[in-house]
């Protein structure tokens, strides 16, 4: 028996997280959930977008299945994500993206691994205005780089790879122009390398590591990054197997681990019963598999890959026009894994 924190989250997350829940029961692994508020639903429910008890449960369980909550942009509270990444340390997120039978894209054979840095780069959040005469006449950000949070990170990613018998680590960086941050990162990266002797190396500057991603994906097997590149790249990599609403995202710390889809809240279809439960279902796969329950992770992977295959219990965002919502399709993978 596990006891995981579960946070519904905002806009679509209630709905998919009530059908992730929902597959992992089928599974058979049983799991307490420590239902908590964070975002939009917390404000509602008394102000703080964090609450203490949230921290708290997360502080004890170790484990959290989070649903997405919304950030206001430009002013409002800072960004619960960004906070709970800071407070538990969870400085390796971990995207995959691998290609779906089924799907509407152009590339089949894609299957890579973005490992983010997390906690650092220019998501330190260290940012000012300088003001003249109560003007903004610029605005100054600091990015940060430790060797410590640089090593961590790669490190992780070589150990991702030789345990998922991965074949190469592709580097992804802007060291010709950020010679200090970038410049770093890449020589840890270089030095790491050597201690993974059966392990393929190499390196990306970030802008041409885009264009190859979109013309030739199949020659990328994991790539580790820093903070904001992984941000940019990892969505481009959800583009690359159909879209946000297919990719699952894993954030592992020192004190915590928080499983989540990598799409946001989506205002836009929140309250339709459309929204693709995909993502989440995936999350809790990989959160299966972190816990060691391996063979439950891979019978929930299995059933969402043969329901999309087939194609005919899919959202809408798989198959224009489709009639089906998130219950239709989650009951069509809950009954392949109980087949
Ligand atoms: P979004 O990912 O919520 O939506 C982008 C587009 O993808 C929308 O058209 C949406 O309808 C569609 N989409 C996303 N997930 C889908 C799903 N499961 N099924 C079908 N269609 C799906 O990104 P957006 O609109 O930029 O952000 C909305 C809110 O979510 C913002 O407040 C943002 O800060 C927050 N957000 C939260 C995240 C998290 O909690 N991890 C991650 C990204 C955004
Ligand atoms: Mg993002």
């Amino acid at each position: 028996m596990y006891r995981i924190t579960l946070i519904p989250g905002d806009g679509i997350g209630p709905s998919i997280v009530d059908a992730a829940v929902q597959v992992i029961a089928a599974t058979g692994v049983q799991i307490t959930w420590d239902r908590q508020l964070a975002g939009m639903a917390a404000v509602d429910h008394g102000g703080n977008p964090l609450p203490d008890e949230t921290l708290e449960s997360i502080r004890t369980n170790r484990l959290c299945f989070k649903g997405p909550l919304t950030t206001p942009v430009g002013g409002g509270y800072r960004s619960v994500n960004v906070t709970l990444r800071q407070a538990f340390n969870l400085y390796a997120n971990v995207r995959p993206a691998v290609s779906f039978e089924g799907t509407d894209t152009i590339f089949k054979n894609v299957n890579l691994m973005t490992v983010r840095e997390n906690t650092e780069g220019l998501y330190a959040g260290i940012e000012h205005f300088i003001q003249v005469d109560g003007e903004k006449i610029a605005a100054e950000s600091m990015a940060i780089v430790t060797r410590k949070g640089s090593e961590r990170i790669i490190r992780y990613a070589f150990e991702y790879a030789r345990k998922a018998q991965r074949k190469k680590v592709t580097l992804v960086h802007k060291a010709n122009i950020l010679k200090c941050t970038s410049g770093l990162f890449l020589e840890i990266g270089r030095d790491i390398a050597r201690e993974y002797p059966e392990i393929e190396f190499d390196d990306r500057i970030v802008d041409a590591c885009c264009m190859q991603l979109v013309m030739k994906p199949e020659s990328f097997d994991v790539i580790v990054t820093t903070n904001l590149f992984g941000d940019i790249l990892s969505d481009l990599a959800a583009g690359l197997i159909g879209g946000l609403g297919l990719t699952a995202g894993a954030n592992i710390g020192t004190d915590a681990a928080i499983f989540e889809a990598v799409h946001g809240s989506a205002p836009d279809i929140a309250g339709q019963g459309i929204a693709n439960p995909t993502a989440m279902i995936l999350a809790g796969a990989m959160m299966l598999e972190h816990l060691g329950e391996s063979a439950a992770a891979k019978k929930i992977e299995q059933a969402v890959r043969d329901v999309i295959r087939e194609g005919k219990v899919v959202t809408p965002d798989l198959k224009k026009d489709s009639p089906h919502g998130t219950r239709d399709i989650t009951e069509a993978i809950i009954a392949k894994i109980k087949a």
